[in-house]
């Protein structure tokens, strides 16, 4: 058990802070840029609700399940302020893109949150916190999400970033934000506002400060990472920058919108070593009629030919994907498509959804909303194709030996977990002292989740040694 950070002398005393985060990578992001901020008020993070003097539930709108959840566990933290006098002191704050896109309506019908905080206000947290005083009572009704205002965040953020607390050798980094697509499903644009990219000066700085600290991997996240127009050469020249930042080895970006994905980022797979062989690369359907109802702006065949453009520059390269099916107006030879496209590409890993109707967005008024149980069959057809095509992809890889950056420890004594270039996550037996650390692992066997191997001979003797007092 680790004990509870010591405040440092002169600073404000220790106050919990618990984050729970929901939806993608980059709530994830900024959840650690919300403790971030929040840190030089005496807040630190602690891994429950139990107790904590402030909650933040960084929220997802993305599907009607991840906004619900929400509602479920503001009634929890109720419950639990109500109940628990540790926790009686307890202010709730929602933030992400339910605050974002439901604001007022969190605020009526969830009087028990404190604070309603969209995605590009989060920096103003302590303002908001110091404002309203230290009663429950009095923080009552705040809320700060209506505007975007992606670029002052990103300003307000800069201090902070250099003090960024890393918490292992691979780390987000947020280069891009917004989206000007509009997929006719989706309420990413509703809800995290139009396309900004962060200054490249910026972006190097944070990941110098990370690399400082040891971090090895980034991944370049944005809700389209490879439209980034903040240096000349777009995202391919922000790799090749980024590649020369002493001690980063390792180079991944998402998500990216196959319209974007254009012929100098395709080079840069081919060329630069630390650009890892990964690529998140969503097509939704397979159905050309369906894609162009979704305002994809691409075809089933255009697609695939970007596909054996990037196989070309990169051979190896795993692919993933997203898909929606039951999309409204969706038929059977339709989703045959989607199956069909599917069999051509051959992902190495994808998620895949059941459409989900959101309030505001063009296909929720779209006739022709498919049944639920036709949606739940097709799930079911794609994901059992996909989940085939994955293990196939993992198997492939047993008997080879690629270099794998350990991040963690593994479940068991003596084991350390860590990811292959593919995004693949490896076990091996190995000291604690890999963490950090890239070092070649022959594949010897895959798991439903995982990989597992032994460290290759030259850095099983190496690890040996650096065990053995000097
Ligand atoms: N910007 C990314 C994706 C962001 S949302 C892109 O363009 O690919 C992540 C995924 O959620 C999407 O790719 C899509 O597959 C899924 N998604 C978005 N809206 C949805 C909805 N209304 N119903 C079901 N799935 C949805
Ligand atoms: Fe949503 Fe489409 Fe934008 Fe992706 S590109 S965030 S799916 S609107
Ligand atoms: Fe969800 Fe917002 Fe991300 S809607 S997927 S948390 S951008």
């Amino acid at each position: 058990m680790t004990a509870a950070p010591e405040p440092q002398a002169g600073s404000a005393p220790e106050k919990r802070l618990f984050i729970k985060t929901y939806g993608c990578q980059m709530n994830v992001y900024d959840s650690e840029r919300m403790a971030d901020v929040l840190r030089p008020l005496g807040y630190g993070v602690v891994d429950s609700p139990e107790g904590a003097d402030l909650v933040v539930l960084n929220t997802c709108h993305i599907r009607e399940k991840a906004a619900e959840k929400v509602y479920s566990e503001i009634g929890r933290l109720k419950e639990l302020r109500a109940e628990d006098p540790a926790s009686a002191g307890m202010s709730i704050a929602v933030a992400g893109c339910v605050a974002q896109a439901e604001g007022q309506e969190l605020m009526n019908r969830a009087p028990a949150v404190d604070f309603v905080i969209g995605p590009q206000a989060f920096h103003k947290l302590p303002e908001l916190i110091a404002q309203s005083g230290k009663t429950r009572s009095r923080a009552r009704g705040e809320r700060l999400s209506s505007e975007f205002a992606a670029e002052e965040k990103f300003d307000a953020l800069a201090g902070p970033a250099a003090a960024r607390k890393v918490t292992g050798p691979a780390a987000f980094l947020t280069v891009q934000e917004g989206c000007d697509k509009f997929c006719t499903f989706c309420v990413v644009p509703y809800t995290r506002g139009a396309e900004f990219s962060r200054p490249a000066g910026a972006i190097l700085d944070e990941a110098r400060a990370l690399a400082d600290q040891g971090v090895r991997e980034v991944t370049l996240l944005g809700q389209n990472v490879n439209a980034y127009d903040g240096a000349p050469g777009g995202l391919a020249a922000l790799v090749r920058a980024l590649a020369g930042v002493p001690g980063l080895d390792r180079i991944r970006y998402t998500t990216s919108h196959p319209r974007d994905m254009d012929a100098a980022l395709i080079a840069a797979h081919g060329e630069v070593e630390a650009l890892m062989p990964y690529l998140h690369l969503p097509v939704q359907s397979g159905s050309d009629r369906v894609l162009k109802a979704m305002n994809r702006a691409h075809t089933a065949e255009s697609y695939l030919r970007l596909i054996e453009r990037i196989r070309a520059a990169r051979p190896d390269i795993a692919l993933s994907g997203d898909f929606i099916v039951g999309f409204p107006g969706e038929t059977d030879a339709d989703f045959e498509a989607t199956l069909a496209l599917v069999r051509a590409v051959r992902y190495a890993s994808a998620f895949s959804f059941k459409y989900s109707r959101r309030p505001g967005t063009p296909a929720a008024s779209m006739p022709d909303q498919v049944d639920e149980t036709v949606k739940a069959e097709r799930l079911a057809r794609l994901q059992a194709l996909l989940e085939a095509q994955r293990q196939g992809f993992n198997a492939a890889v047993v008997g080879r030996t690629v270099p794998v950056l350990f991040e963690r420890k593994g479940r068991f004594a003596g084991q350390v977990v860590g990811r292959s270039p593919y995004l693949q996550g490896v076990f091996a037996e190995g000291p604690e002292t890999l963490i950090g650390q890239i070092a070649g692992v022959e594949i010897t066997a895959t798991g439903p989740n995982s990989l597992s191997g032994r460290l290759a001979q030259n850095t099983a003797d190496q690890a040996t040694a650096m065990m053995e007092p000097a």
